[in-house]
């Protein structure tokens, strides 16, 4: 499975913040917004990733994460140039994925709990579709996915004005190769999208859209608003500074599924010693270490 990482989009429910600067590049507490969803890619076990940027801000994000082989990654560019639509992703990578099944990452999403990547790597191996629901105080804001007493998917629908349940679905979808050609054949919505509800509703009318309600213990943060990036900023700072354990710690994941090792990990936090971050990943080599979970890995971030 290859992966997207979407990092486009005017970012305009955040201006004159995000005017000059890439939305997902916003800190949240003590790193870049992308490297969240980007650990989350990795703790799934995807290794290839795409990362679409607008023009724009394209020449920031290689700054930041490069080639990604310095934590044992291959990462490729791709810019959209207007924002169409999330879907329109899955077109714009259609060379990068050929024919490969694809775990799409919003750059803005946050997902944080305990057995959050083994979770995940259960469902990579997906045939037809897999999203992930999480129970929010607001779905009309979300993609709301409404499921029957079995948790099989009755009906998925785009910020509805009347939410026929609580379930919001989050920004980490996993498709089979039948994604892009759906994409193809979408139309852009109302609102001049190409919307990734209507591929998930597609799926649905075929009978391939599966479902995980993530639970109590799982975060789910959005960064949508002021507020919204001051609370995702919180809870990181409240649970780093009680846990002594970083969140969306993309050398932490890299190293703990094994991509890197000891010395590469201590390469990497040299430079970044002035700031502490540096001093958390040699903390991390001091520490003992889990025992793993799977083959090759070191247990989960
Ligand atoms: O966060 C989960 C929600 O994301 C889902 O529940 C919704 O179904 C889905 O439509 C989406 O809703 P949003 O209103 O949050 O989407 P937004 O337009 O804010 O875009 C989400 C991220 O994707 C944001 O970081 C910008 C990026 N993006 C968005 C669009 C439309 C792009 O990079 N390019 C785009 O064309």
């Amino acid at each position: 499975m290859r992966g997207i990482l979407l990092a486009g989009g005017n970012g305009s429910r955040l201006w004159p913040l995000t005017r000059a600067l890439s939305k997902q590049l916003m800190p949240v507490f003590d790193k870049p917004m992308i490297y969240y969803p980007l650990t989350t890619l990795v703790m799934a076990g995807i290794r290839e990733i795409l990362v679409i940027t607008t023009p724009d801000n394209a020449d920031q994000f290689r700054r930041l994460l490069g080639d990604g082989t310095q934590w044992g990654l291959c990462l490729r560019y791709a810019t959209q140039p207007h924002p169409g639509g999330i879907a329109q992703a899955l077109l714009i990578g259609e060379e990068f994925l050929a024919g490969e099944s694809v775990a799409l990452a919003l750059g803005d999403n946050i997902l944080h709990g305990a057995g959050l990547g083994r979770h995940l790597r259960t469902h990579v191996a997906v045939s037809g579709a897999h999203v992930f629901a999480y129970p929010v105080a607001n779905p009309a804001a979300y993609g709301v996915i409404t499921l029957d007493d079995a948790g099989q998917p009755l009906a998925i629908e785009e910020k509805p004005a009347n939410p026929r349940s609580r379930h919001a679905v989050t920004g980490l979808y996993f498709y089979d190769s039948s994604a892009v050609k759906i994409a193809r054949h979408l139309r852009p919505s109302a609102r001049g999208e190409l919307e990734i509800t209507a591929v998930n509703q597609e799926y649905l009318r075929r009978g391939e859209l599966r479902v995980s309600v993530l639970g109590r213990g799982t975060a789910w943060l959005d960064t949508g608003t002021f507020t919204d990036l001051v609370h995702a900023s919180e809870y990181v700072r409240v649970v780093e500074d009680r846990q002594g354990q970083k969140i969306g710690c993309v050398e932490e994941a890299a190293w703990r599924a094994g991509l890197i090792d000891d010395a590469q990990l201590r390469a990497l936090a040299d430079p970044l010693r002035a700031s502490g971050y540096g001093d958390y990943l040699l903390r991390l080599l001091t520490e003992p270490r889990p025992a793993p979970v799977t083959v090759g890995n070191r247990g989960t971030p």
